[in-house]
């Protein structure tokens, strides 16, 4: 007997076009609005959307598995001004929220995580080991965050933090094709992360991504934590052709890293207390 996912398969392949290898992110994204806004993805089994924090140009996503009975689910990098936006579109998806999970502790705002745990009790908080921050569990290269049947494997991605991490969608034939990868600020869309802060290394960050993120496949949507341009995805093969600074050899990349003179993060002092402790600083302090 078929299961459920594969009945899914079968019918999402006769209501829908499918996505080939070799399609352009044009395609993709044509593709994608098809089936609704920031859903650039053929699976039909994996509830997808991107939302966006104005003040800190912030992306966070929402994933969840839609097969699975519970509909388990995941925010990436949510952002406390916009908790309750988040946890209205996982209520009105039918949606159970297991964990809110960050690419790295940020310093250009405050994550929703904390919030998130203290309205919907049950949620996990996850961040990577390496970043010495507070969280429920702590994720290391190569392990696996599960939600229903779905899952995202960790790589570690340092250089604009010591604990960035990038999380992509898993590897197989009952993952999300093509796969899915959430970069935080290690690799954004025609550019990168700064790397004077918080442990910072441009020698790290450039090999982090050409180790970690480009040798992925070409066809990997890659979705940023942040853009200043109104751009809202890419993906591996465009970047490894289009990024301005990764393009170029690894002394040039730490020349225009060194030379970039940005002003210091106005946010940075509070930010990043606050996210060393999942945002809960000033819950903390008031107890
Ligand atoms: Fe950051």
């Amino acid at each position: 007997m078929l299961s459920k996912f594969q009945l899914l398969k079968i019918s999402a392949a006769f209501s829908t076009p499918t996505l080939q290898k070799g399609h352009s992110l044009q395609q993709i994204v044509a593709f994608g609005s098809r089936m609704g806004p920031a859903s650039y993805t053929t699976s039909s089994r994996l509830i997808f959307r991107q939302m966006f924090e104005k003040e800190s140009s912030t992306y966070t996503y929402l994933l969840a598995d839609a097969s699975h009975p519970d509909k388990p689910a995941l925010l990436v990098d949510p952002v406390d001004k916009t908790v309750d936006r988040d946890i209205s579109l996982v209520k009105g998806l039918g949606l159970k929220l297991m964990y809110a999970i960050n690419t790295h502790v940020h310093a250009d705002h405050v994550t929703g995580t904390g919030l998130l745990k203290s309205k919907l009790p049950g949620v996990k908080s996850i961040i990577s080991k390496a970043s010495n921050a507070k969280a429920d569990r702590f994720v290391e290269p190569g392990d696996k965050i599960c939600f229903g049947d779905l899952f995202l494997e960790v790589r570690a991605t340092p250089g604009h933090t010591q604990g960035c991490v990038t999380y992509v969608t898993g590897d197989g034939p009952d993952q999300p094709q093509p796969r899915i990868a959430f970069t935080g600020d290690a690799l954004l869309i025609r550019g990168c992360g700064r790397t004077d802060f918080q442990g910072g290394s441009s020698d790290q960050l450039y090999d982090s991504v050409h180790s970690q993120i480009f040798t992925l496949p070409g066809d990997t949507l890659m979705y940023p934590a942040h853009d200043y341009k109104g751009f809202s995805a890419s993906s591996v093969g465009e970047e490894m052709q289009y990024n301005p600074h990764l393009t170029k050899d690894k002394e040039t990349f730490k020349g225009i890293m060194a030379n970039l003179k940005l002003p210091y993060p106005k946010m940075i002092d509070i930010a990043v207390p606050a996210n060393m402790v999942c945002g809960l600083q000033d819950f903390e302090s008031n107890l």
